[in-house]
């Protein structure tokens, strides 16, 4: 049965956005091994998550890059061009791009999500603190072709992608965002990618499986997501936390690893599960500046500097649209 017939049998009426939801999370649990897109980690619930996640001691990753951003700020501002707008692929918390609206006076910023409420939230908070700003939301899924607003056409762009977002990308995907977002800005472009830089094994564990167990809460969640949302019917205390890092593909896993056999349902569909079988929920790529540049490289991108933190932890990329 499919996602629509089921929930016809239930009397419930389809939505199409949470059929969406459904129809990844049935084909991907029946995939062997079984998989899940991490994009589904961010309902309410799970954002909260990710908030608590970006504070914890062990997760290196936002409090570098904000410090990259805030310390190299007048650095970065000194490459782009003046009376810009600034696009940001993706928009969560404003503490980042914030710090970029006050090194450079930038003439407008377009936050581009497919929350539209979040953004309008997010964008009448940004135009009290910068009057000056023209502030365009667009809402739109940043890793498909979108229209710019017609009121930014013919400023300079540049580019905003930060939290290493792009690590969660197969290294071929994240080379056709790229691509896709070389096509989007246009030439002349400037783009500021964030990536998390490959460092020691024990670092990276220990971020991916924090003490306090927030990570494992936000993996968990999105089964609490597919019960409440699809009427699954997951038993949490059957299913663990697991993060390792994957040393030859470069790319920390999370998985979620079921206690026991046992089958699942979810509308009307049936799922078995071995004991010690993964749902494999999220890959996290990490890149050495070669790498990220050779990436940058083959996707239409000129690299133009590279920041780094003292310790080498975290990297902020900028790039220039080729030819
Ligand atoms: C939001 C994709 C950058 O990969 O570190 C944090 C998500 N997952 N802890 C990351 C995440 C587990 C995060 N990104």
């Amino acid at each position: 049965m499919n996602v629509h017939a089921s929930a016809l049998a239930k009397g419930q009426r389809p939505d199409p956005k949470s059929s969406a939801f459904a129809v990844d999370i049935l084909e991907g649990l029946s995939k062997q091994p079984k998989q899940l897109s991490p994009k589904y980690f961010y309902d309410v619930a799970g954002s909260e998550l990710f908030e608590q996640i970006t504070v914890l001691p062990e997760y290196y990753p936002t409090r570098t890059e904000l410090g990259i951003l805030h310390d190299k700020g007048a650095e970065i501002a000194a490459i782009l061009p003046k009376h810009a707008a600034l696009i940001e692929f993706g928009a969560g918390a404003t503490t980042k791009v914030r710090l970029l609206l006050e090194h450079a006076a930038f003439d407008a910023y377009v936050p581009v999500d497919i929350s539209g409420e979040f953004l309008n939230a997010q964008a009448s908070v940004l135009r009290k603190d910068f009057p000056d700003l023209q502030v365009h939301p667009v809402t739109a899924d940043f890793s498909t072709p979108f229209e710019l607003p017609e009121a930014i056409k013919a400023m300079p762009k540049v580019g905003f992608f930060p939290g290493s977002t792009i690590g969660n990308f197969e290294p071929h995907e994240a080379c056709g965002f790229l691509r896709s977002a070389r096509q989007i800005l246009g030439p002349g472009a400037l783009m500021l990618v964030g990536a998390d830089l490959e460092k020691d094994e024990r670092a990276l564990h220990a971020a991916y499986n924090d003490a306090a167990g927030v990570t494992g809460r936000f993996n968990l969640n999105l089964l609490v997501r597919i019960n409440r949302e699809l009427g699954g019917n997951f038993d949490l205390s059957a299913f663990t936390h697991r993060a390792i890092y994957n040393r030859e593909r470069h790319r920390i896993e999370m998985h979620l690893v079921s206690r026991k056999a046992q089958t699942v349902r979810i509308l009307g569909r049936s799922f078995a599960f071995r004991t010690g079988e993964t749902i494999h929920t999220e890959n996290s790529y990490k890149y050495s500046l070669e790498r990220f540049t050779a990436l940058a490289k083959g996707s239409g991108w000129k690299p133009r500097a590279s920041w780094t933190d003292a310790d080498g932890l975290f990297s902020v990329h900028a790039l220039v649209a080729s030819e």
